[in-house]
């Protein structure tokens, strides 16, 4: 160390693409969660997480939506703003919603162009495999780091019909494996996994150089990822069995909003105390 230098913890410093390549060697786990707004990216970056996605799951979590499909740009820009304000630390990732990638590179480009230049946001995610491999070409051009998503990809619940487990059968899981790879070439610095058999998650996490990121995907991916609104407890009616709930804040938020409620009621707030 130099004379002066002041000793920074690993934990202190940004995170970057480099920095998750950098833990997949050397096996150390990557935590990612969600959030899509200002306060809450605080706490989350504050305690440590090493990655925030702005997940196109703010459709279902923030606007009330069943599916992701209905999400735009615009909106995941709106979000993406508000998390950046609040990150310090970790690197933040923005979906690519529904609509502004698929099929037309072009369309990918400009799309993840606006969402760098007018979020602030550190790299995109987009779902799918060798068919959007064009797309994710082509927004490297620009300088633009990209993650991908394999398995259940949520924008295609209408081709699938179902949010179960994905690549059970062995040709589904061959093609991941392919599709895994072909990302990889293209230029992807992560993969999601989203609820595949925990073996194949396993065998393509060694296969590859770039760490992956598991959710539903067992415990041998490089890193994981949970949705915030589920692991804290806010959401009530989505328990998956990969979902570990670490808070009940749905319960925490009733009792106070009703303590108040009483509180109002019966005039017991604001006391003198809390008044001028
Ligand atoms: O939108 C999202 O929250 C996601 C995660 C489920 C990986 O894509």
């Amino acid at each position: 160390m130099v004379p002066g230098e002041q000793m920074v913890s690993s934990r202190a410093r940004k995170v970057t693409t480099n920095t998750l390549q950098e833990m997949k060697r050397s096996g150390e786990k990557i935590a990612m969660l969600t959030a899509y707004d200002y306060s809450l990216a605080r706490l989350v970056d504050g305690a440590g997480v090493d990655v925030i996605l702005v997940g196109d799951s703010a459709s279902n979590v923030m606007v009330g939506n069943d599916t992701t499909v209905p999400i735009t740009l615009d909106h995941m820009i709106y979000h993406a703003q508000c998390v950046i304000n609040a990150v310090d630390r970790a690197l933040v990732v923005v979906d690519m919603p529904f609509g502004s990638y698929q099929g037309d590179s072009k369309l990918a480009l400009k799309s993840a162009i606006r969402i760098m230049k007018e979020s602030g946001g550190h790299a995109v995610k987009i779902e799918g495999g060798k068919e959007i491999v064009d797309s994710i070409k082509r927004i490297l051009t620009a300088g633009i780091p990209v993650m991908g998503h394999l398995g259940l990809t949520p924008q295609s619940i209408y081709k699938f019909g179902t949010y179960s487990v994905r690549a059970k059968e062995e040709a589904e899981a061959e093609k991941l494996m392919e599709d895994a790879i072909a990302l990889q070439e293209a230029g992807c610095f992560s993969i999601v996994f989203e609820k595949i058999p925990a073996k194949l998650a396993d065998e393509v996490s060694k296969e590859l150089e770039i760490p992956t990121i598991g959710i539903g995907a067992g415990p041998e991916c490089d890193g994981q990822v949970l949705v915030l609104h589920d692991m804290l407890g806010i959401t009530k009616d989505f328990s998956p069995r990969f979902l570990r709930r670490y808070a009940d804040l749905g319960g925490v938020v009733d009792d106070a909003v009703r303590e108040y409620i009483e509180d109002v009621r019966q005039g017991s707030f604001p006391n003198s105390e809390e008044s001028y």
